[in-house]
């Protein structure tokens, strides 16, 4: 197969075409770092193009916080749609869209909000579609992994308020093969939820990540919401992370029910373990 993914320079679209490629498909990337800005693309008549010859399409373009640049609506919402309309008009079929835990009726911030007005416009074409919806991702490479990582290895751990949100994180290889099972499922026009085994309080993450870097448990500095709120609203000039929505999702926390996906993938998804943390190894046994 020749497959257009987009996002392919980042954490998940990388390991996607990694595996792709070990599966013997062809990729044709898309991202800024390819030469193609999303912000310029939201029209179907700029995608057809870049879908002659393709037989799949995997979305995996997006960004945690805005600028003034990068826009949600443009990037998860007007880009996508105009890409998926192209594949109806390109006669292109399996569209696989990366979309994220929490992008539900119960979405509240405008991360969420545009990613799920993506998705509710990619279920109601006539594709063989899947929208998958990953937890936090944890493994080598992701910005987010990187970024707990050196948070969970300071003296004093800060958390938000009691630190007991609940995360269900997910490993990288089990996104990705969730993602390659989804290229060949002949039960398309799915929403799938890609969750870790294990629901864990966000302190108890971050011990654990602690641990798998060698270190002992560290104390918690426990920050009041409001304090995190005020440094986020300043924080936020610097760093897209640092957005005060940001802070408002963890504090919701998010999980979800593990066994459609083990169901789908015909096993459980891999419990956290210390090595895991360094890797980005597909487990064995995963469809190729
Ligand atoms: N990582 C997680 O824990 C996680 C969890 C749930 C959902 N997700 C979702 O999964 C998607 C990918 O996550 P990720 O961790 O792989 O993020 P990432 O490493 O930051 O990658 C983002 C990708 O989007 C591309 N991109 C950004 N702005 C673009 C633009 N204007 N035009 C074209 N491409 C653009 C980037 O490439 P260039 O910078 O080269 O343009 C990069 O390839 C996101 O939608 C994210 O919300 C991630």
């Amino acid at each position: 197969m020749r497959v257009l993914l987009t996002g392919a320079s980042g954490f998940i679209g990388r390991n996607i075409a990694t595996a792709l490629a070990a599966a013997g498909h062809q990729v044709s990337p898309v991202s800024r770092s390819h030469g193609i800005d999303f912000g310029h693309m939201t029209t179907a008549a700029s995608w057809l193009p870049h879908l002659q010859g393709c037989d799949a399409v995997i979305n995996c373009v997006g960004i945690i916080g805005q600028t003034a640049s990068q826009r949600f609506d443009a990037l998860h919402t007007q880009a996508p749609i105009a890409l998926f309309q192209a594949c109806v008009q390109a006669k292109l079929r399996r569209v696989i869209q990366i979309s994220a835990l929490g992008a539900d009726e119960t979405a509240f911030s405008a991360y969420h909000l545009s990613k799920r007005a993506a998705d509710d416009g990619l279920r109601g074409l006539d594709l063989d579609w899947f929208v998958l919806r990953p937890s936090l991702i944890y493994g080598r490479g992701g910005q987010s992994a990187k970024l707990f990582m050196r948070l969970a290895a300071l003296p004093l751990i800060p958390v938000m308020g009691h630190g007991q949100q609940a995360l269900q994180p997910v490993h990288i290889g089990d996104v990705v093969a969730t993602v390659m099972q989804s290229l060949t499922s002949t039960q398309p026009q799915r929403t799938l939820d890609i969750v870790g085994l294990e629901t864990i309080p966000f302190a108890h993450w971050l011990q654990r990540m602690r641990q798998a870097q060698g270190l002992e448990a560290a104390r918690l500095l426990h920050l009041p919401f409001g304090l995190v709120m005020a440094v986020a609203h300043l924080g936020c000039h610097i760093h897209p992370l640092l957005q005060p929505e940001n802070f408002r999702m963890l504090r919701t926390g998010y999980w979800a029910d593990v066994q459609p996906l083990a169901q789908f993938l015909g096993r459980m998804p891999q419990a956290h373990e210390a090595h895991l943390f360094f890797t980005d190894d597909i487990p064995q046994g995963s469809p190729a």
